[in-house]
């Protein structure tokens, strides 16, 4: 083990680690989005994770000196993340939707996607308080995050997550197990829908690839430690969409559900497919970046370009310093 770097010494308090971690996060100018929203949080984060004690518990324990060992371990996090720019969910091996956890590691992306929010709340009112989807499918499961917490919000429904990545699917039979779903929940590789036969569906849910050839160049270096694959969705960013709203409908059940993530990409989507009446849904990322369409209004879709940035967080982790 390495020795504690000089610029956080002699600090022994969660509160004094957070705050000298959060500066220096600052000045070395980190990108977030993968699970908090800011250094504070980031380090909060990190910090719970060296002292290996639930998120909630740090706000007791902020002035309490901390063992060396477990001040070097939060130290080392702190180095990583700055050197390596590495998310905090990629070291910590954890990342939240919600009340639910998931393992990660850098087969798939952190997960943080809106669609989560919808899940929790069953998609009212969308769907009426009664109406259970007995079928779903994750188109692009990745860590099977959405296919997870989709299984734990319609609790009679069959689940299957469905991914073109091996090594993403691996991630996702973990979770799979984690979550004691494996008797409902199926996992499926396939390029979207081509390993799926003529399987049909009450609800389909997809958080696919869409960033534009040209945003990828830009994005922070902590975006390219996820697997490009799972983040590219071809020049115009829309390669898979358009592909999923040609292909959807014939995998849906005459009052089934398609619910898409698309970035903060409403206005290029209502240009592209003018003909296609899209339900925008309100998230805590706006009501641009997810869309909902029942089967009947799925109709040809013509193609034409757009461009995508990548969303926010899906559960921000607050630090109680500040
Ligand atoms: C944006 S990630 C979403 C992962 C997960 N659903 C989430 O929300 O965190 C997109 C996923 O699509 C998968 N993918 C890319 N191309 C695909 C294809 N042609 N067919 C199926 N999955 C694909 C990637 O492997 C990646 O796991």
């Amino acid at each position: 083990m390495s020795r504690a770097p000089a610029s956080f010494a002699p600090l022994n308090t969660p509160r004094q680690l957070i705050k000298a971690a959060a500066k220096r996060f600052r000045s070395a100018r980190l990108a977030y989005g993968h699970g908090t929203l800011n250094a504070d949080d980031e380090a909060a984060w990190l910090l719970v994770h060296a002292l290996r004690c639930p998120f909630e518990d740090l706000a007791a324990r902020l002035d309490q000196p901390l063992p060396a060992k477990i001040v070097q371990r939060a130290l080392q996090l702190f180095e990583r993340r700055i050197s390596e720019r590495i998310p905090a969910a990629y070291l910590t091996h954890e990342a939240w939707l919600g009340e639910y956890r998931f393992y990660v590691d850098q087969r798939v992306i952190v997960p943080r996607s809106y669609i989560a929010e919808l899940l929790q709340q069953r998609l009212q009112p969308w769907l009426r308080p009664r109406q259970s989807p007995q079928t779903i499918l994750d188109l692009c499961t990745g860590s099977g995050c959405l296919a997870i917490v989709a299984a734990h919000s319609f609790p009679r429904a069959r689940v299957d997550g469905a991914d073109l990545s091996s090594p993403a699917l691996a991630v996702a039979r973990r979770n799979v197990r984690e979550h004691r779903l494996a008797q409902r929940l199926q996992l499926i590789r396939s390029d979207l829908f081509n390993g799926l036969a003529d399987r049909r569906y009450d609800l389909i849910l997809s958080n696919p690839p869409y960033v534009r050839a040209s945003v990828m160049r830009t994005l922070p270096a902590e975006y390219h430690r996820e697997p490009a694959h799972a983040l590219h969705g071809g020049g115009d960013g829309l390669d898979l969409v358009r592909r999923i709203l040609a292909e959807a409908a014939a995998h849906l059940t005459p009052q089934g559900w398609l619910v898409l993530e698309v970035g903060h990409n409403r206005a290029r989507m209502e240009r592209a497919f003018p003909q296609l009446p899209f339900i925008w849904a309100e998230t805590s990322g706006g009501d641009d970046c997810v869309l909902l369409l029942q089967k009947a209004a799925l109709a040809e879709i013509p193609s034409a370009p757009a461009r995508t940035p990548r969303p926010a967080v899906a559960r921000r982790r607050r630090a109680p310093v500040r």
